[in-house]
């Protein structure tokens, strides 16, 4: 058997068979009232999963449509950005300002590392004539499987007036991103993420401050202009021709994150990564972000000393359908990376343990058979939390 496949990314996730079937149904005029009924309760769900009442607009792109939308609605070429980047997709938002114009200063952390928020603080203090319009960063650095302290770093803004614009593609829905309580002015969304839908919307919650800065930003930009979003979005329609199917899928999804609610998500999602974390140990290999900054969406592993990524990842897929990621950026040749977003289900984690352990043993690594799921297995008895219902049980 070899077309039945575990999908263990950091995106596309799998899809649960009600968001499939829910983007079955039949066509419908996108300019009538079926669409205006599924487009505003997709609106008011998301407010809910973004925890802020601010506008939401939501754009038929990938992720990086999203991330491009923020730079062209809200930074005017010649203005300056201070772009924190802990990996490769900090090191995107970086080629997107500069594609757009903006200046953009860098503040680079190591890849595996966090962003330090005291460094963050220092730097705006120094900023005494606020020239730096927004900070950009990533909440969960996918590429090396890094939670940034999005709260910290908000802190660390004081009383500065820069935005605070976070990409939350592979972060949201994983682990808290509560918003407006965090002052966050713009948080980016992706839909083949935790949302469980494939890929191909973006959502971006915009605070009234975000607004402001786009009525006064003279940027490029034309389809992803999310002034006309917005506009378009209050009649219950949308500029351009919206992908119909995944607004259908998005509305059952947030229907699933409603029942199992954000709170059981978060759990669900903390214990997968203990889990992984925990079963990889087991098997000797390193992880490359420390337990304190660990990502509940993806961890990032090194490959044991001799081997390559593709050592592990295609015996991994081609022995037991599990499909991890390689590594991207500066550690693309040192790590693979198991994704554990969206609908994976505990024995999903178990599974592809079990299936690393073999190629492991395959390969000649010396390890003791059965320690990866025995580990992973004693943190999920001792610590899924009373009463979560999740989509995995
Ligand atoms: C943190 C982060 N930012 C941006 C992106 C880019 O999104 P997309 O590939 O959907 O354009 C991704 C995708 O993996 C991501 O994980």
């Amino acid at each position: 058997m070899t077309d039945k496949q575990i999908l263990l990314l950091p995106g596309p996730t799998p899809v649960p068979p009600q968001v499939a079937l829910a983007m079955a149904r039949p066509a419908i005029n996108h300019r009538g009232p079926e669409f205006k009924a599924l487009w505003e309760e997709v609106t008011e769900g998301l407010k809910d999963v973004f925890q802020t009442r601010s506008e939401v607009v939501i754009l038929t792109a990938s992720g990086t449509g999203g991330m491009e939308a923020a730079v062209a609605n809200l930074i005017s070429p010649g203005e300056k950005v201070l772009a924190v980047t802990v990996g490769a997709f900090g090191e995107r938002f970086i080629q997107i300002c500069r594609a757009f114009g903006v200046e953009t200063e860098v503040m680079a952390f190591p890849y595996g590392q966090a962003a330090d928020p005291r460094a963050i603080a220092r730097r705006l203090e120094a900023d005494t004539e606020h020239k730096i319009k927004a900070i950009l960063v990533q909440h969960n650095e996918t590429s090396t499987g890094v939670l940034n302290d999005i709260q910290a770093i908000s802190r660390a803004r004081g009383s500065h007036p820069a935005l605070l614009i976070v990409d939350s593609i592979s972060g949201l829905v994983a682990a808290d991103l509560p918003m407006d309580a965090w002052h966050i002015d713009v948080v980016i969304a992706g839909s083949q993420k935790a949302f469980m839908l494939p890929p191909g919307l973006t959502m971006l919650a915009v605070s009234d401050r975000a607004w402001q800065a786009a009525e006064k930003c003279t940027n490029h930009r034309f389809y992803l202009d999310i002034k006309k979003a917005r506009n378009s979005g209050l009649k219950g329609q949308t500029p351009f021709t919206p992908a119909v199917p995944l607004l259908y899928g998005l509305q059952e999804s947030l229907r699933l994150l409603k029942t199992e609610t954000l709170a059981g998500s978060f759990a669900r999602h903390a214990l997968m990564r203990d889990m992984v974390r925990a079963g990889v140990r087991a098997l000797g290999l390193k992880l490359l972000a420390d337990d304190t900054v660990a990502s509940p969406a993806v961890t990032a592993i090194c490959v044991p000393e001799g081997m390559k990524p593709a050592d592990i990842i295609a015996p991994l897929r081609e022995k037991f359908g599990v499909v991890v990621a390689g590594g991207q950026g500066d550690v693309k040749d040192r790590v693979f990376r198991i994704g554990h977003l969206g609908y994976v289900s505990f024995s999903d984690i178990l599974a592809g343990l079990a299936a690393l352990e073999n190629v492991l043993i395959d390969a000649g690594v010396p390890v003791t058979r059965g320690a990866a799921v025995a580990a992973a297995g004693a943190i999920l008895s001792e610590g899924m939390p009373a009463g979560v219902e999740t989509l995995a049980s």
